[in-house]
């Protein structure tokens, strides 16, 4: 069992991201050429995990993969961007998660559907096992690529051990159980996220405002949600405002795992910056977000600490 103490634990997913370029995405039933393929590492915790540790936190992943060589190859890129893997768990009663179909367009949109395969095999006993490095992280962040019962297990352990929650409900289920907003410090969607949890439309700031304060009434600390382009707003439970944090404008090459890059920098930053303004966390983590939807693919995308604008730390 690690002594260390961490700055970023993640207990989510992992998946192999087998990507298509193409001009546009295709219509229901229509076949297209694509000009490119390629495979990365992806699935929405690793992400996270990965552009946390990249920016300088001790981040940990807690995850299962499959006894196969997708499982092996993940591994080791924990441990190439030197991410604790000391809790990454096998089975072999299930394959390590794919991402077997992203497409991306030319306008750098996309479209995902995942098989989350072992990663919906992390159980209850594992998480426990956890416990003692939970209680030494500063941040817990989690999602919902695996069994939402091991989610809010983590996020209940958490919050009774004083760590630091971010929940991002992605992919978002309609019916999310109301205890995740509870155990959420910051509650952190993005546009399409937010529609399906409120039955309200999000399209523009004011919607995105709207959005979150009713997201907020259902008891997190605090919400933020990512409005692509537009930037993001950020919802505090103990202020009436709601604060628009503009972006500044790039032109996209990839958009997948932008939302990943932007909640691991923001677990970065609330890991390490204590005491710096939620909103000026979030602006930073849009304007690393920012760079990296102007290169191909997920991981690949994500900067490093160093090739970053020093004014980021
Ligand atoms: O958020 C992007 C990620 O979603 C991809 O890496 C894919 O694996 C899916 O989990």
């Amino acid at each position: 069992m690690t002594e260390e103490a961490f700055d970023v634990m993640v207990v989510g997913s992992c998946m192999t991201d087998l990507v298509c370029r193409g001009p546009r995405l295709p219509k229901e039933g229509e076949t297209i050429h694509g000009q490119e393929f390629f495979t990365g590492f992806g699935g929405k915790g690793a992400n996270q995990c990965i552009q946390a540790a990249r920016l300088g936190a001790r981040a940990i992943m807690v995850c299962k993969v499959g006894e196969d060589s997708y499982g092996d190859r993940y591994i080791q890129n924990f441990k190439d961007n030197s991410v604790h893997a000391e809790f990454v768990w096998r089975t072999s009663a299930a394959a390590t998660g794919i991402a077997s179909i992203i497409m991306v367009n030319d306008e750098g949109k996309n479209l995902i559907m995942i098989v989350a395969g072992a990663n919906m095999l992390l159980s209850g006993a594992e998480l426990q096992g956890v416990l003692p490095a939970l209680r030494l992280s500063k941040v817990l962040v989690c999602q919902l690529e695996i069994s939402p019962e091991a989610s809010l297990q983590a996020l209940r352990l958490a919050r009774h051990n004083q760590v630091t929650t971010i929940f991002n409900p992605a992919p978002a289920v309609p019916d999310l159980d109301p205890e995740f907003y509870r155990t959420s410090d910051v509650f952190c969607c993005n546009e399409s996220e937010a529609e399906l949890l409120t039955g309200l439309q999000v399209s523009s700031v004011e919607d995105g405002r709207q959005a979150g304060q009713e997201l907020l009434r259902r008891g997190c600390g605090s919400v933020i949600v990512t409005l692509g382009h537009q930037g993001c707003v950020v919802l505090k439970a103990q202020e009436a405002a709601a604060h628009h944090i503009p972006t500044t404008p790039v032109t996209p090459l990839d958009t997948t795992g932008a939302g990943d890059s932007f909640i691991g920098a923001l677990a970065f930053y609330m890991a390490r910056y204590p005491t710096m303004q939620l909103e000026e966390m979030a602006r930073r983590a849009n304007r690393v977000a920012g760079f990296s939807v102007q290169k191909a693919g997920t991981q690949t995308s994500f900067y490093n600490k160093t090739e970053l604008p020093k004014d980021l730390f």
